[in-house]
């Protein structure tokens, strides 16, 4: 079984949507195996978002994510990886496909709703960061 690392980002929590999200992954047949609700600081979503860190967007990218409480989740299920990606969507809402969580809820490349896992190495790395052993 494989795991992958969601965040379910402010404007979920802000706009009431972590059960739509979160019950799209169990519906799917995914299994919910970890979930803390917490604030991340500036020095947090620079490990978190390493790979980005020096980007134009970072700086509003930290103002963001820093705003209001996130809910981490851990997915497990076969390939939940590439699943979960595939039912995000892509980065901006507008052009994400519907039936996807930000072609469905989205209209931005920045409040996009969700966070999760691109490959297992990040998957681990971030499992890692949010539930330190
Ligand atoms: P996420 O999947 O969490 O990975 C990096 C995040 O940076 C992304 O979702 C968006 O929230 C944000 N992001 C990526 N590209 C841009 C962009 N071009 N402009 C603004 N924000 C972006």
């Amino acid at each position: 079984m494989e795991r992958t690392l969601v965040l379910l980002k402010p404007d979920a929590v802000e706009r009431f949507l972590c059960g739509e999200i979160l019950g799209r992954f169990e519906r799917k047949g995914l299994r919910i195996a970890q979930m803390r609700m917490l604030n991340i600081t500036p020095e947090l979503a620079k490990i978190h978002y390493a790979d980005h860190v020096g980007k134009s967007f970072y700086p509003n990218l930290e103002v963001y994510i820093t705003s209001s409480p996130v809910v981490a989740v851990v997915l497990e299920g076969e390939e939940v990886i590439a699943v979960v990606r595939r039912m995000v969507g892509a980065t901006n809402g507008i052009e994400a496909e519907p039936g996807t969580i930000r072609g469905d809820l989205s209209m931005s490349n920045r409040t996009n709703l969700v966070h999760a896992s691109d490959s297992p190495e990040s998957a681990k790395r971030e499992i890692n960061i949010f539930f330190p052993k």
